[in-house]
């Protein structure tokens, strides 16, 4: 920790980083990146914890630390790495094939990428159509491949001598599938598992085994893991934080940006037509319509929940919205997300908001794992468990409780993240109130 005093300790020694889909564009994306940044290759551009600042005190104190100076996060350069895919390779022939970073930015970084290895992945392609595995673990049950994943994660601490774990699922987007009986109850949960349930999917293995574990789990793709009712429960039982899903990186962030501004200037809305073109691997997955479903689940979800249709039925109950992902090989990783926004003010009269984001899906991806990698570190370090809400800032679709409403406005997002680290850490939060009724009567 660089503050004395500090509500916080400083985490000690190395920290374990299990990706689950280690040789994946995004994946290979944040190694290259951090392991570039370790040698003061590169600039952490994108990542809140490294370059984002956060206000103490009043603004006129003129106080601003960075995050990564203000409350105490593992540094890069302890990171362990490993994890699991469905393809045997290393990390540098990846990140080659995942065609994200030029070969002049991969090439410093070659032997590090190089030692970095699968396990071998517990895989159906019932889940992911369009991808056929072949560094699987074979055999058994549902429930013996989780304890594979359990006994992995224990080989891994214990070879590398790590006290401290966090898994990430970076993996390909599985099919949809609606959470029902099976996910309620932890028996009923492990029932299923035991009786190789088809909606039992792998990463909600991966998930259980991590908890299990007592290792903190994201969810970086929209599937249903560790968002089930019986995980849910069963984070908080055994005092693991989890967190998910989406990343929220490209067309939807631009939409969580843009819908509150609508809002907050009471203009309505007729429809909005977000169309995307991608050609990476991820965009082949989604191809298939099965897991295409849960993506656009997860994007559809937003609109709603920022808008309130039902507080202000003049302005939202009646608009048009739809989401086209379209897999078109010649982009790679460089996806295009338009949008179209068919807007209304006074006196109804309508007009047309354009939006064409030419944006690059891993690059915008890999700071947003490493964020989460040390704020999930941080959250099991000080006791947070179960759900973690202030989380929500880096998804598309926040995972939350029962009975909790999602908050998908980024804005408010950041101030709920922002002011979590300030309550972390003992100091007030920024209310922004501006009335103070002291100064009033003192002037009346
Ligand atoms: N890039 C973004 O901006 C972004 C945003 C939101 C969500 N995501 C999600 O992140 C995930 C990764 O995206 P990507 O572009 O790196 O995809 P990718 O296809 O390049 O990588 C996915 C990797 O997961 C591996 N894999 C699949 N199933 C597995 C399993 N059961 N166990 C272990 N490994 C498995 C694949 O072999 C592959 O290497 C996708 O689900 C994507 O939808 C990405």
């Amino acid at each position: 920790m660089k503050q004395s005093g500090s509500p916080v300790p400083a985490p000690e020694g190395k920290l374990g980083v299990l990706i689950v889909g280690l040789n994946g564009a995004v994946s290979t994306t944040f190694l290259a990146g951090v392991l570039s940044i370790g040698k003061k290759l590169a600039v952490p551009i994108g990542s809140l914890t490294q370059m984002g600042t956060i206000r103490i005190g009043k603004r006129s104190e003129n106080n601003f630390p960075l995050i990564k100076d203000f409350v105490p996060l593992a540094e890069l350069n302890d990171f362990i790495f490993g994890g699991w895919d469905i393809r045997n390779e290393n990390c540098y022939q990846s990140a080659l094939t995942a065609g994200v970073l030029k070969h002049e930015h991969i090439a410093p970084v070659k032997e590090e990428l190089e030692r970095i290895k699968p396990m071998k992945g517990v895989f159906e392609q019932h889940y992911v159509k369009r991808l056929s595995g072949e560094w699987i673990k074979e055999g058994g049950s549902k429930y013996e491949k989780m304890m594979m994943i359990r006994e992995d994660i224990k080989d891994f601490k214990k070879k590398n001598k790590l006290d401290r774990l966090v898994m990430i699922w970076c993996a390909s987007t599985e099919i949809f599938i609606p959470v029902n009986g099976v996910h309620h109850e932890q028996d009923k949960f492990e029932d299923a598992i035991k009786n190789n349930h088809a909606d039992i999917s792998p990463s909600m293995l991966y998930a259980y085994a991590a908890i299990l574990e007592g290792v903190p789990f994201i969810n970086g793709a929209p599937n249903l893991s560790c968002d089930v009712p019986a995980l849910i429960e069963l984070a908080k039982e055994k005092n693991v934080p989890i967190a998910g899903k989406d990343f929220k990186t490209g067309q939807t962030l631009v939409k969580t940006v843009i819908a509150p501004m609508l809002k907050a200037k009471m203009l309505g809305l007729r429809g909005w037509f977000s169309n995307n073109i991608l050609g990476n691997r991820d965009g082949e997955v989604l191809d298939d319509p099965d897991s295409f479903k849960t993506k656009e689940e997860s994007k559809l979800s937003v609109l709603d929940s920022i808008l309130q249709p039902d507080l202000y039925p003049e302005l939202y109950s009646d608009y048009y919205h739809k989401v086209r992902i379209n897999y078109y090989p010649p982009r790679g990783d460089d996806k295009e997300g338009w949008d179209n926004i068919d807007i209304f003010g006074w006196m109804n009269y309508p007009m047309q908001i354009k939006i064409d984001f030419l944006c690059k899906d891993s690059i915008l991806a890999a700071p947003l794992v490493l964020d989460l990698i040390l704020f999930a570190d941080l959250a099991q370090r000080i006791g947070m468990t179960g759900v973690q809400d202030w989380l929500s800032f880096f998804f598309k679709s926040p995972i939350h409780e029962a009975d909790a409403v999602p908050e998908h406005d980024l804005f408010i997002q950041q101030m709920k993240l922002k002011n979590t680290l300030r309550k972390i850490m003992n100091i007030e939060p920024v209310s922004h109130i501006d009335y103070d009724p002291e100064l009033v009567n003192s002037q009346a």
